[in-house]
């Protein structure tokens, strides 16, 4: 039997607002970024050479890479000039007052 894939990460009142937040749930780099009263969850990871996206702009649901600008929506993970590439984005809910994200990874 396979275990959870959801795994408990930071206490919700750890994020705040606006503010991208990097965890390691299980050794995988994530970033936590709270906007709108809604909670997401994307690979900390750029699309284009890997740059960590810590750091990088918010503005509404698009966050900014701090390396070279490529602009991606956290909602979808898609970069905006071409939606065809993308960083990971996973599930999120809210349980006793702390975040969980949904990681496949982990059940293997
Ligand atoms: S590594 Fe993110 S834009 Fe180049």
């Amino acid at each position: 039997m396979s275990e959870s894939p959801w795994v408990a990460t930071l206490e919700e009142v750890k994020l705040q607002e606006g503010l991208p937040t990097p965890i390691n749930p299980k050794g995988v780099g994530l970033l936590l970024i709270k906007t709108d009263g809604a909670i997401y969850a994307v690979r900390n990871r750029c699309a284009h050479m890997g740059c960590p996206l810590e750091g990088g702009k918010l503005e509404g649901f698009v966050l900014t890479c701090p390396c070279h600008d490529w602009r991606f929506d956290i909602r979808s993970g898609a970069f905006l000039d071409a939606k065809e590439l993308s960083i990971g984005t996973y599930r999120v809910k809210r349980k006793e007052g702390k975040v969980l994200v949904e990681l496949p990874e982990a059940a293997s």
